[in-house]
């Protein structure tokens, strides 16, 4: 993967009009997904990122056949003829796990090693594990890589310790095609749970209560292909709305799903933005300096830890002190360091964030070390004087399609140097 350095000249109010991509963490679930069908797949609006680009080769590397153009991709699985997913490939990005469901429902096997991703804390998958042996798969750990095989997967009632994003869908993957019914108690809401159901029910699939804390999967024995659009990005929506505001804008978001806001559009109007919403737009007005607020992180509906990074960005620059508290991630705080570079006054005790607003930011050289945290210092240097060069941009492209076009679009002086 090539590394990159976004220079941003910083200080221009960004204003107009931008389109909110698809999401990456329903993309990620849903292109391991079309491997349970031994037949084709349309996906649409799909997100031009690079955990798309490695999730393609991963599928190629398996024996599917894909064609990606554009915003949309072709995945005929008829050809899949592997069960092992390459190391290399699955040790670039955290939703690797996905293939473990999605390959021994078909397969009845599945080898992968241990996923990659962002280092944003402990990221365990003993969730995934105790639901897929509830099922009746057997995991082991050989040598670093996972190997599941069942003869047969049977439904069975899952209790989650912690409603887990990855274990949810993970456990949807491998009982879709199990004999009987499975019942995911605890099961996490987020908008990409419902989505990656969705996908699974165009296919043939008998699954209810997405979107809810129980979700029901009635086993069924093959899928078919289909035709499928994903889901705005709830998170890149939430960072064009942090955008608008710390950089006194006034943006127009597109093709987003303003029900997935709440609890953000909450939040910014507590701050004193002014948010308007339509059927699939949103706009962000700013009109002064952001009042300061409490922030804890929470499962959907609640403020994500996904923007947890960025709004304490906006933060930085209220009128007095505000509090965050990071209840998902324990490392999720790395980039406060780099923040501190460009003037801002945070102190971290354990799980909270205590930040003392500051008149404004300077521009310096920073690292992101983690996808949020490099869009959160993309938002720092936006309202930064001076100019900001954000090395390791590479990790921004994992979960955001053209950040650079889309900003320029904007108005802002952003450049992207490749290495
Ligand atoms: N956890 C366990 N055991 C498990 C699974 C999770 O202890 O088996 C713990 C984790 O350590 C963490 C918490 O539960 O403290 C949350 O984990 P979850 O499984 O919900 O998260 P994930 O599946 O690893 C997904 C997203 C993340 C997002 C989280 C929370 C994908 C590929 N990743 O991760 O996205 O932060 O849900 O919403 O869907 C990002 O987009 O920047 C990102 C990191």
């Amino acid at each position: 993967m090539s590394e990159s350095k976004l220079v941003v000249h910083g200080g221009k109010r960004l204003a107009g009009e931008v389109s909110v991509s698809g999401g990456k963490n329903s993309v990620v679930a849903i292109l391991p997904a079309a491997l349970l069908c031994e037949d084709v797949c349309h996906i649409e609006n799909l997100p031009a990122i690079k955990d798309v680009a490695v999730l393609k080769a991963m599928l190629e590397a398996l024996g599917a056949n894909v064609q990606w153009q554009g915003s949309t991709m072709r995945i005929d699985a008829r050809t899949l003829n592997s069960y092992s997913a390459p190391d290399a490939l699955v040790r670039k990005m955290r939703a690797s796990y996905y293939l473990m469901g999605a390959l021994v429902s078909r397969f009845g096997r599945a080898e992968v090693a241990m996923p990659g991703g962002c280092d944003i804390g402990s990221r365990p998958i003993d969730y995934h594990i105790k639901g897929f042996e509830a099922l009746g798969i057997t995991v082991e750990n050989v040598r670093g890589v996972y190997v599941c095989s069942a003869d047969t997967i049977t439904g069975s009632e899952i209790y989650l310790d912690n409603s887990s994003v990855g274990a949810t869908i993970n456990i949807m993957l491998a009982s879709v095609r199990a004999q009987g019914i499975t019942t995911i108690v605890n099961a996490a809401k987020e908008p990409h749970i419902v989505d990656v159901a969705s996908f699974l029910n165009s296919m043939g699939a008998r699954i209810k209560g997405a979107g809810t804390d129980t979700i029901r999967i009635m086993g069924v024995d093959r899928l078919h292909g289909c035709t499928y659009s994903i889901v705005p990005d709830q998170i890149e929506t939430g960072t064009w709305m942090a955008i608008a505001a710390a950089t006194r804008g006034d943006i127009t978001i597109r093709n987003c799903i303003p029900y997935h806001m709440e609890a953000v559009s909450a939040k910014l109007m507590e701050m004193g933005f002014d948010v308007r919403e339509g059927m699939d737009y949103l706009r962000v007005i700013d009109r002064q300096r952001p009042r300061p607020v409490r922030i804890r992180t929470q499962r959907y509906p609640g403020v994500p830890t996904d923007l947890q990074q960025i709004f304490t960005v906006l933060l930085c620059l209220a009128q007095g002190t505000s509090i965050v508290v990071e209840t998902i991630y324990e490392a999720r705080y790395k980039y406060i360091d780099e923040l501190r570079r460009m003037g801002a006054n945070i102190r971290v005790q354990d799980r909270m964030a205590v930040v003392d607003g500051v008149e404004g930011l300077w521009g310096n050289q920073v690292n992101a070390t983690d996808l949020r945290a490099g869009a959160a210092l993309v938002v720092a240097g936006l309202v930064a004087d001076g100019v900001t060069t954000i090395n390791r941009a590479d990790y921004i492209d994992r979960g955001y399609d053209a950040i650079d076009v889309k900003l320029r679009a904007l108005g802002a002086d952003v450049q992207r140097i490749e290495q």
